[in-house]
This record gives structure tokens, C-alpha cells and sequence, in this order.
């Protein structure tokens, strides 16, 4: 048993995708979420600066009394991969992508699988490389989509919403034509723009998206570690973000729902 809290972060309002899903599975823990909204995108940034930002994340979130951290964006957690951030931090912690790439090898039936991810992502070859360590025979089509970001920061996630549409089309044209059945949402801001996503692929295409994977993950490794919480009700969930707390806030009533109980404050990380 473990009473300490969950630590989730990412550069904005994406990991909210990983709190809503552990809200669902593990309603009585207690989460702890940093969105760096001050610095976001980190998807067009360099793997050095990726990396610098997320060593400050994950030191603000230790101080909180955390069990475990979840990286809950596919941009962090594929420069993790060829830099480390985690040094010295003792305590259980996993990225998106190797739940993510599993989920998706077994979800395939014509072994044709899609990642969408942010530029960073896609150049780092991290959902592939995972793919292939799995089964190499597996074809991989990556498609950086950087302008998804920005749409879904500013809440343009409407289905019918033209503009998004538009980009999206562009953008999933090649998995289209690549014929993929399965499709990652390599980036944890790409679940928000779903409906959109599915409409244009069709409901034969299989969408997984790398938060929600992320959470049944630390779901099963908290259960195998015997590392749940003792508590009965309902957990707190803290919401920090280092830009407006407005903005945040509207933003993650329209992710988690307008009755989340979550406390939202602003907060200040050491440069
Ligand atoms: N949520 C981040 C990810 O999963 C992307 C946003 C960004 O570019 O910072 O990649």
C-alpha cells in the first residue's frame, strides 16, 4: 500500500488525457498534474532543450510527494530515449511509447500501423523502432502533425470544426494511402481531436491513444507492486500549470468534464 500520489506531466493540457483515464480506472488515488502551458509546444523544440525542460518538471513533481511519474507526452517521452531524465529518481516512472507501441502491435490485423506524433516525435523514430523490437515485419507510417497542437490548446476539437478538418485531411492522407489499420496517437494532445481523426479514417481503422495506454499501464503496475492507496474515497487531484490559470482551467473543464473536483493553481519552476 502506498498513499503517496501519482505524478503526471506534459508540456500542456495533453496529459490530461493520461488523469482522465486514471480518473476512470483509479478513482481513489490521488493525482498530481503539471502541464508546462508557459513553454508549450515542446514538440518543435531540440531533444537538448526537450530534455532540460523535463528534468525541471519532473523536480517540481518530486517535491509533491509522488509514488511514481508518468511522462504523459509522446515528445518527452521519445527524447527520453536518447537523453536521460531521470537520473537519481528512485521511484517507479514510464513514457507513453512502449505501452503505446504494444497496444498498438496487438491491436493490428494487417500489420500496418500509423503514428501521428509532433516533429520531434516523428524524428526521433521512437514509436518505430519500438514497433519493430516487437515484430519487424510490421510497416510503420509516421506523420509529423506539429499544427494539432495549437489547434487543440486553443479548443479547436469540434468534429465540424472546418479549419481542423481541413489540416487533419492533409495530414492523414498518407495513412489513407498506406492503408493502416491501426493509428497512434503519438502525441497525448491527439485523443481531444478524436471524432475529427476517426471521421476521416473511418470506423475500420483502430485509434489508440498513447495516454489513456500510458495509464493502464501504471494501473497494472501499481496493482503488481501492491502500490494502490489505502483510501475510500474519492482522490484529490492537483492541477498545476505554469501560464494562465484561466485558460487552464476552461481547458481542462472541456477534457475532464465540468464537475472534476480538481484544484488548479499556477506554479513557478526552477530554471
Ligand atoms: N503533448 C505533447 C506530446 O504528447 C505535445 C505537445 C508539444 O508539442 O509540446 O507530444
Amino acid at each position: 500500500m502506498n498513499n503517496g500520489a501519482i505524478g503526471v506531466f506534459d508540456s500542456g493540457v495533453g496529459g490530461l488525457t493520461t488523469v482522465k483515464e486514471l480518473v476512470k480506472l483509479l478513482p481513489n488515488e490521488n493525482i498530481v498534474y503539471l502541464g508546462d502551458t508557459a513553454r508549450v509546444p515542446y514538440g518543435t523544440k531540440s531533444t537538448d532543450t526537450i530534455a532540460k525542460y523535463a528534468r525541471q518538471d519532473i523536480a517540481f513533481l518530486l517535491k509533491r510527494d509522488v509514488k511514481m511519474i508518468l511522462v504523459a507526452c509522446g515528445t518527452i517521452s521519445s527524447a527520453m530515449m536518447h537523453e536521460p531524465i531521470f537520473e537519481n529518481v528512485m521511484i517507479p516512472h514510464s513514457g507513453v511509447v512502449l505501452p503505446t507501441a504494444e497496444a498498438a502491435c496487438k491491436a493490428t490485423k494487417n500489420k500496418k500501423i500509423g503514428v501521428l506524433g509532433t516533429s520531434a516525435t516523428v524524428k526521433s523514430q521512437s514509436f518505430a523502432n519500438a514497433i519493430k523490437a516487437i515484430d519487424p515485419e510490421i510497416e510503420v507510417t509516421a506523420k509529423a502533425c506539429p499544427m494539432f497542437v495549437p489547434l487543440v490548446e486553443n479548443g479547436y476539437t469540434d468534429r465540424n470544426c472546418v479549419v481542423t478538418k481541413l489540416i487533419a485531411e492533409e495530414y492523414l492522407d498518407i495513412m489513407k494511402k498506406n492503408d493502416v489499420d491501426t493509428l497512434i496517437l503519438g502525441c497525448t494532445h491527439f485523443p481531444h481531436l478524436h471524432d475529427v481523426i476517426q471521421d476521416i479514417m473511418g470506423d475500420g481503422v483502430k485509434l489508440i491513444s498513447s495516454g489513456a495506454e500510458l495509464a493502464k499501464f501504471a494501473a497494472d503496475a501499481l496493482k503488481k507492486d501492491n502500490a494502490f492507496c489505502d483510501r475510500q474515497t474519492e482522490g484529490k487531484r492537483e492541477l498545476f500549470c505554469t501560464d494562465s490559470v484561466e485558460l487552464f482551467t476552461e481547458t481542462a473543464a472541456t477534457f475532464l468534464g465540468k464537475d472534476n473536483h480538481a484544484q488548479i493553481a499556477k506554479c513557478t519552476l526552477k530554471t
